[in-house]
């Protein structure tokens, strides 16, 4: 308690285990290169490219104008619920009942909601590594402690029954999976996801299913965790798919028997969502708004095309295609050891931003970087010509 680094600091001892994300060092640095004149390829933020559907902006501004500005209660607007379980029932065929569907603050907020609502101190909560790097840190601030396991190409970057029965200790209390992944754009595979949850049911646990990327997949259709069971905890968001980053919007649906605890808690840590947001994403569910998302899923396909044979081209390793959300995670050991120093250097001598596998955990991290690419695909052979330029320097 009195440790003098704390007293000095005046922050608690949890800080020290809270990472910046390393790459905002790399777009900071990207921004004052361009400010200086330079051009830059960013392909280093996770965020959709382009404009916000029609129908989202327009809803957006009438929400607005009609004074829809205020608090709604903890689990979301009663329409946008419902509006939500018609999505799971016309997209997956899966019945939700809308009282176990609680919208939050972006999906940042589910999981923050989700481990308050599940983890006690000490308890242990199981992840890949390479995996979303808030994740670890939810888990710190609630006092938690994460559990990284390494993954590689073998089992494409995801976890497997195998895995979380292996590192299941007395004090494991949850299991994280994240289908698209991010970093890696790989996807779990469904049979593999049902014996996960066969694992952690029949210990006790709880699985918590990000799917955040979610209608944002190249190959195999997407697949809900909740088609096969009904004790889960799963994380959406109108993030991605989507494209509504900046209106902070998401969802959690949860088991009916914890719903009051994910409400109070809810309640006591956001009050609600911002109500403007939730309106316009009713409008993002309709099949005008649907219409232009799949439109710009079409476009990631493309680009995702373009940019991965090239990637291998100039000398990056990726055994596993990805096969969804919007991220390649590439090896680049032949080009360097050192891949956080790489980012920095090819952001300074070629201008273009990818992000160090040092955000997404420790397991090979200095051999990878993960490379973003919702950018038109113009765009994205110019980043490609300058890496080349670069590694045969
Ligand atoms: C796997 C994953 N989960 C959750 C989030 C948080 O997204 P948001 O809070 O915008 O919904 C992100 C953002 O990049 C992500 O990649």
């Amino acid at each position: 308690m009195n440790h003098p680094e704390r007293l000095q600091r005046r922050v608690s001892a949890r800080m020290a285990d809270i990472d910046t994300f390393h790459v905002v060092a790399v777009v900071t640095r990207a921004k004052e290169l361009e400010a200086a004149g330079r051009s830059i390829v960013n392909m280093a933020i996770g965020e959709p490219d382009g404009p916000i559907a029609d129908p989202i902006a327009e809803a957006g501004i009438r929400a607005i104008r009609a004074g829809l500005v205020r608090y709604t209660g903890g689990l979301g607007i009663p329409e946008l619920r419902r509006a939500l379980a018609g999505w799971y029932q016309s997209r997956y065929g899966v019945a939700v009942p809308t009282s176990r569907i609680a919208v939050m603050p972006g999906s940042s907020g589910a999981l923050l909601v989700a481990m308050g609502v599940l983890v006690d101190p000490g308890d242990e909560v199981l992840m890949a590594d390479p995996s979303y790097p808030a994740n670890r840190h939810f888990v710190r601030t609630v006092n938690g402690r994460a559990v990284c396991i390494p993954v590689g190409a073998d089992s494409g970057y995801q976890l497997t029954a195998d895995l979380v029965e292996r590192h299941w200790s007395p004090r494991t209390r949850v299991v994280m999976l994240a289908t698209p992944s991010n970093p890696t754009g790989t996807l779990i595979d469904f049979d593999e996801m049902r014996a996960i949850h066969e694992v952690v049911r029949a210990r006790g646990g709880v699985l918590v299913v990000d799917e955040i990327y979610h209608g944002l997949t190249y190959g195999r259709p997407d697949r809900t965790a909740l088609e096969f069971a009904d004790d889960v905890f799963i994380i959406n968001s109108f993030s991605k798919y989507f494209g509504m980053t900046g209106w902070r919007l998401g969802w959690l649906v949860a088991p009916e028997d914890c719903m009051h605890d994910v409400e109070k808690l809810a309640q006591n840590l956001f009050i609600s969502s911002s109500e403007l947001a939730q309106h316009a994403a009713l409008a993002a569910l309709t099949p005008e708004a649907v219409a232009f998302h799949e439109q710009r899923h079409e476009a990631y396909r493309a680009q995702r095309d373009f940019l991965l044979p090239r990637l291998r081209e100039i000398g990056f390793d990726i055994p596993v295609e990805p096969e969804g959300a919007f991220y390649i995670y590439a090896n680049c050991s032949k080009l360097t050891q050192d891949s956080y120093g790489f980012c920095m250097d090819v952001l300074e001598h070629a201008g273009v931003a990818i992000a160090p596998g040092i955000d997404f955990g420790t397991h090979r991290a200095a051999e990878h970087v993960r490379f973003s690419y919702p950018k038109p695909i113009p765009v994205l052979a110019e980043g490609v010509a300058r890496l080349e330029r670069f590694i045969k320097r």
